[in-house]
């Protein structure tokens, strides 16, 4: 299988030293939203920024399709400082932008024919439409629901119109903000996969911006963490959720790997080990180790009972991924050669604490 990826080097967003502060009104101070950020995107990629509520990544993504403009710094989408255009300028820039919303944003007084209908009337290309509003309807899964209006579609299905509405126009970048927050999980699957084939047959670079880490899990090439307005953490998915370094990554990853310990356990976690107590070890490995198979190997070799207290099996950016929480009894003698063998064997191992 080969994917659209010819200009996989080339950047098509491009962030330069970004600062947005929102001056102060009446009662509310001034708010530095996005704070010195410098990034660049991929052509073909999907890059997802992850951030608690607050972290800027609405201004972030209102940055670059100029719904926002940088208090200093650049941005840059395909050649062009959209920072620098004029609102005639703007317009035509948008046109090659799609985005999507949380709240699909459909005029409920059109149907999904007529939201989709809706920028190529705008643009004035209007014997394209019969044509273009169907392709797009098929490529989303929406053809028999053409004549529905918005009050008469699911969640999932109103993305979809929200989606091919964004596609009118042929971009070359969506932007994505909390697109699949007002989902369930199930439909959340459907319609990160519909945007993971519309990235791979349209060679569409995709900016998907959340507060949920299992949104990125599955379809980002490339995860960034935003943290007052400032990048925390930048990296390959699947190096982010096996090695996160920044605190606030590694709580987001926690709750979607595994690797957050359950409250009780934490909660009687000592620095120090205790006579007869155990040390509590959590152990990580990815597609090429067999984990599973390396512990029993040491609860073998070191006769040593080994509880395992929490984890999970998974699957990151289309690679296994395990992590699990064991507690090896014994003398500091033998965690510490209980760790070198994991080491040894391949596994990533980190000493949490101890348990009386
Ligand atoms: N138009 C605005 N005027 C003033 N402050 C704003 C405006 N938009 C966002 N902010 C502030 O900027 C910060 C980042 O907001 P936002 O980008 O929406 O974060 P997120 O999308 O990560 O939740 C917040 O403190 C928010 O209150
Ligand atoms: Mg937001």
């Amino acid at each position: 299988m080969t994917s659209v990826r010819t200009e996989a080097a080339s950047p098509i967003i491009v962030f330069d030293q970004v600062r947005k502060v929102f001056a102060a009104r009446r009662a509310s101070p001034e708010v530095g939203a996005v704070n010195g950020v410098s990034l660049s995107v991929a052509a073909g990629e999907i890059v997802g920024v992850i951030g608690r509520s607050g972290a800027g990544k609405s201004t972030l993504i209102r940055l670059v399709n100029g719904l926002e403009k940088p208090s200093s710094g650049t941005v840059t989408v395909d050649g062009t400082a959209i920072s620098a255009l004029d609102e005639r300028g703007l317009r035509a820039a948008r046109r090659s932008i799609g985005m999507i919303f949380q709240h699909f944003n459909l005029l409920s007084s059109r149907t999904a024919f007529g939201n989709v209908a809706l920028p190529l009337e705008i643009a004035g290309r209007t014997d394209e439409i019969r044509q273009r509003v169907e392709m797009l309807l098929d490529l989303v899964g929406l053809a028999d629901k053409r004549d529905r209006y918005p009050a008469e579609l699911s969640g999932g299905e109103k993305q979809r119109v929200g989606i091919a509405r964004a596609l009118a126009t042929a971009p070359k970048v969506l932007l994505s903000d909390e697109a699949t927050s007002a989902l369930d999980p199930e439909t959340t699957a459907q319609i990160l996969a519909l945007l993971k084939r519309i990235n791979r047959e349209l060679g569409l670079t995709i900016v998907l911006i959340t507060h949920e880490m299992a949104v990125v899990k599955t379809v980002a090439d490339k995860v960034v963490v935003l943290e007052a307005g400032q990048i925390i953490e930048e990296g390959a998915t699947f190096d982010i959720f096996a090695h996160p370094q920044h605190p606030t990554t590694r709580s987001f990853v926690g709750s979607v790997t595994g690797s957050a310990l359950p409250e009780d356990i934490r909660a009687r976690l000592k620095a120090a080990p205790s006579p007869g107590g155990q040390a509590v070890v959590k152990v990580v490995w990815t597609g090429e180790q067999s984990g599973d198979r390396a512990l029993g190997q040491l609860a073998r070799d070191l006769s040593i009972d080994i509880a395992l207290l929490h984890g999970q099996i998974d699957s990151i950016a289309g690679r296994p991924f395990g992590t699990l929480t064991i507690a090896i009894p014994g003398d500091d003698a033998t965690l510490r050669s209980a760790v070198e063998t994991l080491t040894r064997d391949g596994l990533h191992t980190e000493v949490l604490g101890h348990v009386a």
